[in-house]
């Protein structure tokens, strides 16, 4: 069995998560490619994929949106997962409690996520925090960012990374995850 995990990253932190959820994955058995979406032509080859963007200004980076976009056929045949990496993720924050909170709560589906539900039927989709670098950020964003108690660097969560990429492996081995 061969897994692709493509990502789509600005500033790295999202590629480097993917490199350890391919690690847990192929702990469980299967081969795993890990590539940037932009240099994947084709899931042909791939019996299952995870697929995950950064987050800017509440959305996918398009290049991951366009790959699911122009995927979809081919990923509604396979078994997929998809990861978002911003700021606040399941288990660790770049914010503190009042903050995180208030994200999660307001916090939407990026559209491509949405699209990939409608597109896919149910997916697993999850969030991982990054490293947040004040490099791209608008003045108003980071006024905005400290106001709710943020704080630049590496917020990743490595045990969760670990843990999401374990069960996906072990779905993978069990065939559970074709029987979705
Ligand atoms: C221009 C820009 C816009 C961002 N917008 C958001 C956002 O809307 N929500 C959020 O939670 N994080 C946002 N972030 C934080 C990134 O999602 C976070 O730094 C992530 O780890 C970036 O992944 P990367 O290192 O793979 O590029 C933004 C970062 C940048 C640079």
């Amino acid at each position: 069995m061969r897994v692709l995990v493509a990502h789509a990253s600005a500033h790295g932190s999202t590629a480097e998560i993917a490199t350890r959820l391919a690690q847990a994955i192929a702990a469980a058995g299967p081969d795993v490619d890990v590539r940037a979406v932009a240099d994947v032509a084709s899931l042909s080859g791939y019996d299952a994929a995870v697929i995950g963007s950064a987050i800017h200004d509440g959305a996918w980076l398009p290049d991951a949106h366009e790959f699911l976009r122009t995927h979809k056929a081919a990923l509604a045949k396979r078994p997929t997962w998809l990861f978002s990496v911003s700021s606040v993720g399941a288990t660790s924050s770049a914010y503190g409690g009042f903050g995180t909170a208030v994200q999660r709560r307001l916090r939407r589906d990026p559209r491509a996520v949405y699209e990939a539900r409608r597109a896919l039927g149910h997916v697993d989709h999850h969030d991982f925090a990054g490293v947040l670098t004040p490099e791209g950020w608008k003045k108003s964003s980071i006024r905005m960012m400290k106001v709710l108690g943020g704080n630049f660097g590496d917020h990743r969560d490595w045990d969760d990374v670990e843990a999401w990429g374990t069960t996906i492996g072990g779905m993978l081995a069990t065939g559970e995850a074709n029987a979705r």
